[in-house]
């Protein structure tokens, strides 16, 4: 976040000239801290980064259109100062930045694009919208709050936001996200996505030092305090966890921001007045980072990345082709593999994945082996865990025990789902080709027996022959995948 500060500087100058130029050309309603019925925005096709509609009391957090990749729109929450993202309206997708893209208040804020299809709304029957102090939108009824965005974070919290336990703060690339669970704090990546099974690779477990968790007293939320800490509450009364921040115990009100972050790390900052210092890391080694080095890449603590594959160069950008890293082997097309062996190796947060005891290596192997969810193992002789992997192969941090060793399928499949449709397309042909013979012999035969009275002649099996072949060779592929 820092090292963009040039970049940041750039957009701030921007903003400031754009907030400056709105202010003097007398359209004072666009910087005004709520919006009321009837309200309705276009984006402005002259306006190249941000068009803010609702800027807060202290001018530091602005609602706005940000203009993504030049053509299209995501309303958002800045931090002004630094443009630093703070909340978006998570759309399926951004609509196009054009006049025929929408964004109102009826009553419920909402986006609508060309065909004037409903992409995003709040679905409120509200006043007002009104933007705090503390950057939570808010739709505001006659004397309640009907919605607010601090319930619906996107990958940042804010001083004092609460995150409760049915909340789930996702990485701007919806890799990772954290949750809360009965008692911690959980990070989770999302390695096989649709399949529901993410896996959990930080763990922040609650000390219950100042308070213990109480059965039946509802559920724990979290929080970053100004004095600086990551809380988890069960009740205002006292934090049943502290994580404490770098700045832990310098009050530093309204200025502190927890996100997770691209990487999958999850890293607490406050504002300086001109910067965002970073205070807060939860995951501190970058080899223990989900995906530190890559797909089928190798960390070495402190000194960097390889691959598991000794021959293919790191710097080549990727250690196995992307497109062959996804889904599973459990259909036929999918179901091949090569194997990748490596020694002195461990999976960087197995201490939160599942493991079986098994005498042997060979075992273990086996065990993925025969299941087409299992990606790879990590065998340990010492211990005796076998920790099967049932994700594509991510990274796994390098050790100096050569009695922990992996084993890794890598996929082989690509040209063999064209091979099995041209099997199937020569199979067709031949199957013409056959009908074809087979009318031919009996016109033919028809004839003969007509001309003479003789009763023999298998020419249909002439087509058999290299079609029983056929057959033969694509059952032996099934098998032999399936005994893969
Ligand atoms: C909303 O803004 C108007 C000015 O546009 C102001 O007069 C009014 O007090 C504001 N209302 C609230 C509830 O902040
Ligand atoms: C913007 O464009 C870049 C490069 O073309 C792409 O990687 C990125 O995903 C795009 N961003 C969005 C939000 O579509
Ligand atoms: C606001 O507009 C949307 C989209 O046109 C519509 O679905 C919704 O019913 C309207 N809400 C109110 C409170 O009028
Ligand atoms: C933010 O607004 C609240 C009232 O809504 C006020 O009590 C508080 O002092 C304000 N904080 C700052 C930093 O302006
Ligand atoms: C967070 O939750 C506590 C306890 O329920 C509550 O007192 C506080 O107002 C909440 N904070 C916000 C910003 O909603
Ligand atoms: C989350 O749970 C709280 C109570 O713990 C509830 O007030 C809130 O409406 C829920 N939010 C959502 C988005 O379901
Ligand atoms: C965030 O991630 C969770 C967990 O995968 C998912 O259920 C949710 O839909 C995501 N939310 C958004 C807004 O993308
Ligand atoms: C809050 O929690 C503490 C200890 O966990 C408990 O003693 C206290 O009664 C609780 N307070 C409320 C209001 O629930
Ligand atoms: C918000 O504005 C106040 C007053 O101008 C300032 O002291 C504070 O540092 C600002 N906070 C942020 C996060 O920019
Ligand atoms: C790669 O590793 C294998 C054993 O794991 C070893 O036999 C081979 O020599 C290594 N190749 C290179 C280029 O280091
Ligand atoms: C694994 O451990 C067994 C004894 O538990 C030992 O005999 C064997 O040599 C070890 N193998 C390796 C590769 O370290
Ligand atoms: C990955 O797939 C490509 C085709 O998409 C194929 O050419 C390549 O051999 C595969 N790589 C491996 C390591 O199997």
């Amino acid at each position: 976040m820092c090292s963009k500060m040039t970049f940041s500087n750039h957009i701030f100058l921007l903003l400031s000239f754009v907030c400056a130029a709105t202010l003097f050309s007398g359209v004072e309603s666009k910087t005004k801290d709520n919006l009321s019925k009837g309200f309705t925005v276009t984006p402005d096709s002259s306006v190249t980064s941000f068009q803010p509609l609702l800027t807060d009391s202290n001018a530091n957090f602005s609602l706005g259109l940000l203009r993504v990749n030049r053509t299209q729109l995501a309303l958002v929450i800045l931090h002004l100062p630094s443009s630093q993202q703070l909340w978006i309206a998570r759309t399926s997708r951004l609509p196009r930045w054009s006049p025929s893209t929408h964004v109102f208040f009826n009553g419920s804020l909402v986006i609508s694009d060309q065909h004037s299809r409903v992409l995003w709304s709040t679905n409120t029957d509200g006043d007002r919208v009104y933007l705090s102090n503390t950057s939570n939108l808010q739709i505001n009824g006659p004397d309640s709050i009907l919605w607010q965005s601090f319930h619906f974070p996107s990958d940042t919290l804010l001083e004092n936001q609460n995150f409760t336990s049915n909340m789930t703060l996702n990485s701007s690339n919806g890799l990772y996200y954290m949750h809360l669970g009965y008692n911690f704090i959980g990070l989770y990546a999302k390695f096989t996505p649709h399949s529901g099974q993410d896996q959990i690779y930080y763990k922040r477990k609650a000390m219950e030092i100042k308070a213990k968790i109480v059965k039946g007293q509802g559920p724990i939320y979290a929080s970053v305090r100004s004095d600086g800490f990551l809380g988890m509450y069960q009740n205002e009364t006292a934090p049943i966890d502290i994580q404490s921040f770098s700045s832990y115990q310098q009050y530093n009100p309204g200025n502190r921001i927890l996100k997770i972050e691209s990487d999958g790390n999850l890293k607490g900052y406050y504002w300086t007045g001109s910067n965002w210092i970073l205070d807060y890391e939860a995951v501190s080694e970058f080899c223990e980072l989900p995906r530190s080095c890559g797909a089928y890449g190798l960390c070495h603590p402190s000194k960097g990345c390889s691959c598991l594959n000794n021959e293919t160069d790191f710097s080549s950008g990727k250690c196995e082709a992307p497109e062959n890293n996804s889904g599973d082997f459990c259909s036929l097309r999918n179901s091949k593999f090569k194997i990748l062996r490596k020694s002195g190796v461990e999976l960087p947060y197995k201490e939160l994945m599942e493991y079986e005891k098994m005498n042997t290596l060979e075992q273990c192997e086996r065990s993925c082996k025969e299941s087409c969810k299992c990606w790879g193992a990590v065998y340990s002789n010492s211990s005796g865990f076998c920790y099967r992997i049932e994700y594509p192969i991510q990274t796994l941090v390098s050790v100096g025990d050569d009695s922990k060793v992996g084993y890794f399928k890598v996929r082989e499949s690509a040209g063999k789902s064209k091979m099995a449709i041209g099997l199937v397309i020569g199979a067709v042909l031949l199957c013409g080709v056959i009908l074809v013979f087979a009318w031919i012999g009996v016109t033919w035969r028809r004839k003969r027996r007509a001309s003479r009275a003789y009763v023999e002649g298998d020419s249909g099996v002439v087509g058999v022959g290299p079609y029983k072949d056929l057959a033969s060779e694509s059952f032996g592929s099934i098998e032999l995948s399936e005994r893969r």
